[in-house]
């Protein structure tokens, strides 16, 4: 029997208040993730249950219980304190998959810091217009990734800690940078805990949106609520088993289903910091005897694209639930993992700014596959209207998605940003900007994005950041970002460009254009492909239209052209 029961019994009376009770919260009480997830996991008598099991690609591995979790996280926390970090401040985890960015996550949320995780390849740009929109005071980085802050921190009089998690003594460390080795602490047995309520502000995930910078999506510490009970309602997590949540913390998924839900359920979970391979990856399930495994369309794409022998050579049984987000889950995925793995990948849709899952086939419930089944109990939702944001009435009628607020993760705001957080809710509905249609039976059928956002392999990428950081090549004169379709990532970055007089279009400048935007923003948003052109196809004010171009590489209809500038 599921976790949850059945759906339909769920749905009948469901209050959010069954997972306050479960976890022993009042309204107005002290909520704390950093204690919920260590310290209150060891009061329950799991000090010694494992939490963590961690190895590299190079083979080192480290273990540690739910008692060295909560001394780690004082340890950090203490530490960061000493520094004059106070609550409210943003600290930043600028870290590859190691066991500090767990454990740091956890020490930030303690004092009552924000934590604010940060993907490790990204390049000084990304890096820096995050870092300045938050005024981040704290970033715990790694040797490897110095240089990147080096290149930025003079611009950033609020940076004030750079703190380096492996010196090693050989070069010197500038003013402002500091070493810290958790190894070398003596653990700090008694942290006090900052007193964090229900409203404060606990995480701080970037998102990239159409225009503008990235927007930094604020969560609260009273989000554990539902990323507590969906864990438990659609991960199905249970005390004996074996955890693996694939994505990385600087993502969403990696921080919401990564670390707090797990830990907030006293969960075992396991993490591999390792680049993407199909042989590791099962090498790791059987090694691990991984029970249940959350990951995402790309990689089971790629589990696919490397075949069903390679399957054979490892014992895989221990697995027992597969789930999957971020994008689109093809039907062919689903009915592939179930007949190689014995068990279905169960799609759930949900956003940065949900903070939770909020659409999901569940464990027990009838799987229509390529569907993202149906609301999760206590989450309204509905497509609406474009025009009117009133909700569809017709089954099968695609609109926008939309959710009534009120569900506990919800974001509760963008730094520094209050107009584009206004602009999500229209009709009393908070707007995810992806399109749906919603069946007879209630389950939901995605057909795309409201936007010109990239969704690459399921992380989002901004057409606009492209563009910009285009721009500032010296060959580029002008450039446009579009999504092109692709096998394996469902999009990659395509970009046009139009040189400058003197620059010759060739094979050799398009690596070097690509080259600058992987390091200047990251290896997801570089251009897969770069194609010369003499102009761009422009509106009669001037602006790009991507969708001219979207259209010619996804060969759709143009639509409308009344407003092109060569039409005139
Ligand atoms: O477009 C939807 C797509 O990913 C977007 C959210 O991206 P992000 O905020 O980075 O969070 C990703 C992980 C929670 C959505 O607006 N997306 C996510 N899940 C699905 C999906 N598209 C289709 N099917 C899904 N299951």
């Amino acid at each position: 029997m599921p976790n949850i029961g059945s759906y339909d019994e769920r749905i009948k009376d469901f209050d959010w208040s069954i997972s306050e009770k479960e976890l022993g919260y009042k309204d107005g009480d002290v909520i704390n993730i950093g204690w919920y997830c260590s310290d209150r996991i060891c009061q329950m008598g799991k000090a010694d249950k494992l939490a963590l099991l961690w190895e590299n690609a190079t083979g080192r591995e480290k273990n540690y219980t739910f008692n060295d979790v909560r001394l780690a996280s004082n340890t950090i926390g203490s530490f960061l304190r000493g520094l004059g970090i106070n609550d409210g401040d943003r600290v930043c985890l600028f870290l590859d998959k190691i066991p500090e960015l767990y454990l740091g996550f956890l020490g930030i949320l303690k004092i009552g810091a924000v934590a604010q995780p940060l993907f490790s390849a990204f390049g000084d740009e990304s890096l820096y217009v995050r870092l300045a929109n938050a005024e981040t005071t704290a970033i715990i980085t790694q040797r490897k990734h110095v240089a990147k802050v080096r290149k930025i921190r003079d611009q950033m009089p609020y940076l004030k800690h750079i703190i380096v998690v492996d010196y090693d003594g050989r070069k010197p460390l500038r003013e402002r940078e500091i070493a810290f080795s958790l190894e070398e602490q003596t653990p700090v047995e008694d942290l006090e805990i900052f007193p964090t309520k229900a409203e404060s502000t606990s995480v701080l995930h970037y998102t990239s949106g159409t225009t503008g910078q990235p927007k930094g999506v604020q969560h609260v510490h009273y989000s554990l609520i539902s990323q507590y009970l969906t864990a438990k309602w659609v991960l199905d997590l249970r005390d004996d088993d074996i955890y693996w949540c694939t994505a990385d913390p600087g993502w969403v998924t990696g921080t919401s289903y990564g670390i707090i839900a797990p830990w907030s359920l006293g969960i075992t979970q396991c993490v591999q910091d390792a680049g993407f391979s199909a042989e590791a990856w099962y090498r790791f399930i059987q090694k691990r005897k991984v029970t249940v495994w959350y990951s995402a369309p790309t990689a089971i794409r790629s589990l696919m694209k490397a075949g069903e022998e390679i399957v054979k050579k490892f014992d895989l049984s221990c697995l027992r639930h597969l789930a999957s987000v971020g994008e689109p889950l093809n039907a062919e995925a689903v009915i592939w993992s179930e007949r190689v793995f014995g068990h279905a990948f169960l799609d759930t849709y949900w956003q940065t700014e949900t903070g939770s899952i909020m659409l999901t086939n569940f464990p027990g419930m009838k799987i229509k596959p390529g569907s993202m089944g149906k609301a999760f109990p206590g989450v309204e939702a509905t497509v609406l209207d474009p025009k009117t944001y009133e909700p569809l009435t017709e089954p099968g009628q695609v609109g926008l998605i939309g959710f009534k607020p009120g569900w506990p993760a919800m974001m509760r705001g963008y730094w520094n940003n209050e107009a584009t957080y206004k602009g999500k809710f229209h009709n009393g509905w908070y707007l995810s900007g992806d399109r749906s249609s919603i069946d007879r039976e209630g389950y939901f059928w995605f057909t795309g994005r409201d936007d010109d956002v990239i969704n690459t392999g399921g992380h989002l990428v901004s057409p606009f950041e492209v563009e910009s950081a285009l721009l500032e090549h010296e060959a580029v004169a002008e450039s446009a970002v579009v999504a092109k379709p692709d096998e394996v990532n469902m999009e990659v970055v395509k970009a046009f460009v139009a040189l400058k007089p003197g620059f010759e279009a060739n094979a050799d400048l398009e690596l070097k254009i690509m080259n600058f935007i992987r390091k200047k923003l990251s290896p997801l948003a570089m251009p897969q492909e770069i194609e010369y052109v003499n102009s761009l196809p422009k509106t009669r004010s001037g602006k790009i239209m991507r969708r001219v171009l979207h259209a010619k590489e996804w060969n759709e209809e143009v639509g409308d052209l009344s407003t092109l500038e060569d039409d005139e």
